[in-house]
């Protein structure tokens, strides 16, 4: 036994000349198999192994001489040196010899990403692209209500930045300009300076409720690639999570694509606000455990995203013990915390897990300047995490999706301007208050209802008495009359998983004020015409 063993392992070492030309190996095989055999039984195991090698060395080069030429169409350059010739032309020889000449595919895992996106949250706002609305430029555009992105403070963005651009990035401190300080190589992960003021920004957000020590912190470009950094050290390929619903839509694709981690929807319902219920929580985890599917965590959004509503804080402890007894992760995506504009207070996760005594090396937090800062153009997102081995694998991982070095000098200096951001942050609570309080008053002049929220750049509502018939088909025609006829282009409840019919997130933050009775008016034309018909 051991004898034939040991030739079929050398064959296997040879893979990459098998290669060349499978019919020749075969032949080559036949002759080495038996004869190592022979030496091998005499004793010698270097000898057994040398003398195959050097036969099929021999063999391979006989063959390369003896190969009938082939034309080459793409004569090489006469700079180019006899070896590469002779690479190129021997690889050419070899595809042809093989016959499998057809068209290049892409890999297994970016032919499905390559496909348009079937969602109409991906049709939505491609329309939007195609047709924006403009109150002089273009009026007949579409409104764009489906997108998370705060304008209404622009004006305080851009006056900080054109006034400081130049110093904050160059440091003209003394008149030293410091092009070293961004021009050269630098920490991926984030300058040490960032993180500082990035967890004195999370602490302010947070109502100094928590402290955020920096060195449990990493920077990515945006919050995306921070989620994506968590679901690839937390969970394997066709390993899941848990999500409470109805979720934001992009988690969908920012978990799962290069990951190939499953979402588990955990519904929650109308009945109770949206919030989460553990004990459908219990049942999405033992169902998916039936299935033979590893649940490695949950991930919730806090303030949620896309009802606004926030986790309380005994659901926090609920969750975390769940996560402790099925020893499990939690990720907390808390991008809004600081988007608030309700009465109620917010409850970080890392509150909950800094005050009582709970195992912290599960817990991860999301956080990013998208939202609180209105600047999602600039990438900044964090992952701040309580566990090392997270947290070293994170660090690694974002040199793939650091910030720029200028971008974060920039940042370093707005958020160290505390008299600014004192100022930003008050003036952008008062402004999305008046928003939602102008939007969903327009919105119940039209007997439309939003669940109650306080916090996040959208509201969550109930359209579901104007769907031509009650189910997910019907609440996609009310979409498409809303996006074709009305021109508006608002997120249906199904492309965030929403159990009941006739739910849409609307964002009312990319517009003004004076735009609000402009979108009104046009919901109305389209709930009329159901009126009438109806
Ligand atoms: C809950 C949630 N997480 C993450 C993100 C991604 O943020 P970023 O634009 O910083 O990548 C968003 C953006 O809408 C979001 O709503
Ligand atoms: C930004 O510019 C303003 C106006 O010149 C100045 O008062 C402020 O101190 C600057 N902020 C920083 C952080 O440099
Ligand atoms: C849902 O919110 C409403 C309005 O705030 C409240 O009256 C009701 O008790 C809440 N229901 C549940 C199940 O929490
Ligand atoms: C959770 O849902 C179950 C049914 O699935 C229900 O019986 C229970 O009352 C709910 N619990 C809470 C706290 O709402
Ligand atoms: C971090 O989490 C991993 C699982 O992803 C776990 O194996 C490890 O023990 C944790 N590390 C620490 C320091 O708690």
């Amino acid at each position: 036994m051991t004898r034939t063993r040991k030739p079929e392992t050398s064959s296997d070492d040879d893979e990459d000349n098998n290669d060349e030309n499978p019919a020749a190996s075969t032949t080559a095989m036949r002759l080495i198999v038996p004869l190592q055999g022979v030496v091998q039984g005499r004793g010698g195991l270097i000898l057994g192994s040398l003398i195959p090698c050097a036969l099929f060395y021999f063999l391979q080069l006989y063959l390369k001489r003896h190969r009938p030429s082939q034309p080459d169409p793409d004569p090489p350059s006469p700079s180019s040196s006899n070896l590469p010739e002779l690479h190129r032309s021997s690889s050419r020889s070899s595809l042809s010899g093989r016959g499998s000449i057809g068209r290049v595919r892409v890999s297994s895992r970016a032919d499905p990403i390559a496909k348009p996106n079937e969602s109409p949250y991906y049709i939505g706002l491609d329309r939007v692209l195609d047709d924006p609305y403009h109150s002089v430029d273009n009026p007949n555009g579409v409104i764009q209500l489906g997108l998370s992105e705060n304008r209404l403070c622009f004006d305080l963005i851009e006056k900080w930045v054109s006034e400081n651009w130049t110093e904050s990035i160059l440091g003209t401190n003394g008149g030293d300009l410091s092009i070293a300080g961004i021009a050269a190589y630098q920490p991926f992960d984030g300058f040490a300076e960032l993180k500082v003021a990035m967890a004195n920004f999370m602490s302010q957000v947070m109502r100094r409720s928590v402290p955020f020590d920096p060195s449990q912190l990493v920077l990515t470009a945006g919050a995306t690639p921070a989620v994506e950094i968590l679901s690839f050290c937390l969970a394997d390929h066709g390993n899941a999570f848990l999500v409470p619903t109805p979720y934001y839509p992009g988690f969908d694709r920012d978990l799962r694509w290069r990951t190939g981690v499953e979402l588990i929807p955990v519904h929650c319902r109308s009945t109770d606000n949206f919030t989460l219920n553990i004990t459908v929580l219990e049942q999405a985890y033992s169902q998916a455990r039936k299935r033979g599917v590893k649940v490695q965590g949950i991930l919730i959004s806090n303030p949620s995203n896309p009802v606004g509503n926030l986790v309380s804080r005994e659901t926090l402890c609920s969750l975390l013990d769940f996560a402790q007894e099925k020893n499990i992760h939690i990720i907390s995506d808390e991008i809004f915390a600081g988007s608030m504009y309700g009465s109620e207070e917010f409850v970080s996760m890392a509150e909950i897990v800094e005050t009582e005594d709970f195992e912290k090396n599960r817990v991860h937090i999301i956080y990013g300047l998208s939202k609180d800062l209105s600047i999602p153009g600039f990438r900044i997102g964090v992952i701040y995490s309580y566990n090392d081995s997270v947290l070293a694998a994170a660090k690694r991982l974002t040199r793939f999706s650091p910030i720029s070095a200028p971008t974060q000098r920039l940042i370093i200096s707005m958020l160290l301007d505390t008299g600014f951001i004192q100022e930003y942050l008050d003036i952008n609570k008062r402004r999305i208050q008046h928003m939602y309080d102008l939007f969903v008053d327009g919105l119940q002049q039209l007997g439309i209802k939003c669940a109650k929220s306080s916090a996040g750049l959208y509201c969550w509502a109930d359209m579901s008495g104007l769907i031509p018939s009650y189910g997910e088909k019907g609440e996609l025609e009310l979409w498409d009359n809303l996006l074709n006829i009305a021109k508006i282009n608002v997120t249906p409840g199904s492309a965030c998983h929403c159990i009941e019919p006739g739910w849409f997130r609307c964002c009312f933050t990319s517009l003004m004020p004076e735009d609000v009775p402009v979108v009104i008016d046009r919901i109305r034309k389209v709930t009329e015409t159901i009126k009438s018909s109806g």
